[in-house]
């Protein structure tokens, strides 16, 4: 039997590059789009050296119905669609709102418009934990309340899902599974393949190891005052190639017809929520290598303390998040000592 073909949207990125090695891994043909707005194309080159396989790679914007369109009829047969394109800082989306409504949520609106002439069987939506804010209990369920979205960022997740849902019940002759991560750390075991942000990381890990590195002075570690243990936030950090295999099998059950509901909605953590201290400590034991840190003032915005209930994935897909921490933080420092290697950093 022929290879099932599955589109990969923003496959050059962190997530879906990781995704798009499982995808090749288990047997699918795999056509990358990406607008290489925050990634490169050497990634490819990565993919490649990893799986021994080359992705198609299409360099497009999903903003454009018509780039993706040709893409439709020069790929013909794409069974799955997994959509990660988007832009994602949350900062930058505050500042500028109509870039972000328009390229997550016109992405989106393309590919759903696209799918039922395509014969498209499923979409695979990359969601966050952003959609819960603050929550009230901790760990979060699928069903914890969804809370008013603090960024403009967050309410392309939160638009995204209703547009998806609306869709569907509109009776689309398709299926959406939405994926709510909670904090995709590491990268691959190998080193070819890990995040990259572009200028000074916002994001603790990316900031910590190039701190660890040198390149950055020293990591701030925002406030140590919140209502935790030891007085600095809590996340759930989930390892980025674990969060990648959650996506094959949501793809499968979605081409096997063997979703329970048109759509379905799965919580990707761990289960346990550490600390940034934690994590610095963490990251420490398992490298050997110090970071110099210093605690200062709260990051607007933040949350003070979230982690999933992750037993739905567990129980539905039979997923389970099984890297530990240490070997997560290790995979990031192997990542960025291999980016120093190769020069870029
Ligand atoms: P990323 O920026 O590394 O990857 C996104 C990719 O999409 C990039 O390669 C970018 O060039 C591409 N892209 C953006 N707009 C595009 C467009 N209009 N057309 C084509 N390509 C486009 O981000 P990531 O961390 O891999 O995140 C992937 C998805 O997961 C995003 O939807 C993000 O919002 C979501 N998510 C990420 C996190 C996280 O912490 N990394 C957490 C929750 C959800
Ligand atoms: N942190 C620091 N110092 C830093 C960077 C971060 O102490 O230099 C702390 C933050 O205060 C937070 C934790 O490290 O407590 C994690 O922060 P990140 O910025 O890495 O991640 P967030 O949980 O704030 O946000 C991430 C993504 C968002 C997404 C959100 C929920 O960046 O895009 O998870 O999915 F919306």
């Amino acid at each position: 039997m022929a290879a099932e073909r599955i589109l990969v949207t923003g496959g050059t990125g962190y997530i879906g590059s990781h995704t798009a090695v499982e995808l090749i891994n288990a047997g699918y043909q795999v056509v990358i789009i990406d607008n290489l707005s925050n990634s490169s194309r050497d990634v490819i080159d990565g993919i490649e050296r990893i799986t021994g396989v080359r992705p198609d790679f299409v360099e497009g914007d999903c903003t454009d119905i018509d780039t993706l369109r040709r893409l439709f009829a020069e790929y013909p047969g794409i069974k799955g669609i997994i959509n990660f394109a988007a832009s994602k800082a949350v900062g930058e989306s505050v500042k500028k709102p109509i870039l972000y409504y328009r390229n997550n949520l016109d992405t989106l609106l393309n590919l759903l418009d696209l799918m039922a002439d395509n014969g498209v069987k499923g979409i695979v939506f990359s969601s966050s934990c952003t959609v819960y804010g603050e929550p009230d209990v901790n760990p979060v369920t699928e069903q914890s309340p969804i809370k008013k979205a603090t960024s403009p960022y967050g309410n392309t997740k939160q638009i995204s899902e209703e547009i998806i849902t609306d869709v569907i019940a509109a009776g689309a002759p398709f299926k959406s599974i939405i994926l709510r991560y909670f904090n995709p750390v590491g990268a691959h075991p190998s080193a070819e393949i890990g995040e990259l942000p572009n200028g000074v990381p916002q994001n603790l890990i990316p900031y910590l190891t190039q701190t660890a590195m040198g390149i950055r002075e020293k990591l701030s570690v925002f406030g140590d005052d919140y209502n935790t243990p030891d007085g600095s936030c809590i996340r759930d950090y989930i390892n980025v190639v674990d969060l990648a295999k959650a996506h094959v099998i949501a793809v499968r059950r979605m081409l096997d017809d063997a979703s329970e509901a048109p759509i379905e909605i799965f919580n990707l953590g761990t289960g346990k929520g550490v600390s940034v201290l934690e994590l610095i400590n963490t990251f420490e034991s398992a490298t050997g290598v110090k970071v110099p840190h210093v605690i200062t003032g709260r990051r607007e915005g933040d949350i003070e303390k979230v982690w999933a209930d992750p037993s739905y994935a567990n129980n539905v897909l039979g997923w389970k998040a099984e890297t530990p921490l240490a070997d997560t933080l290790a995979s990031a420092w192997n990542w960025q000592k291999r980016l120093r290697e190769r020069g870029i950093m």
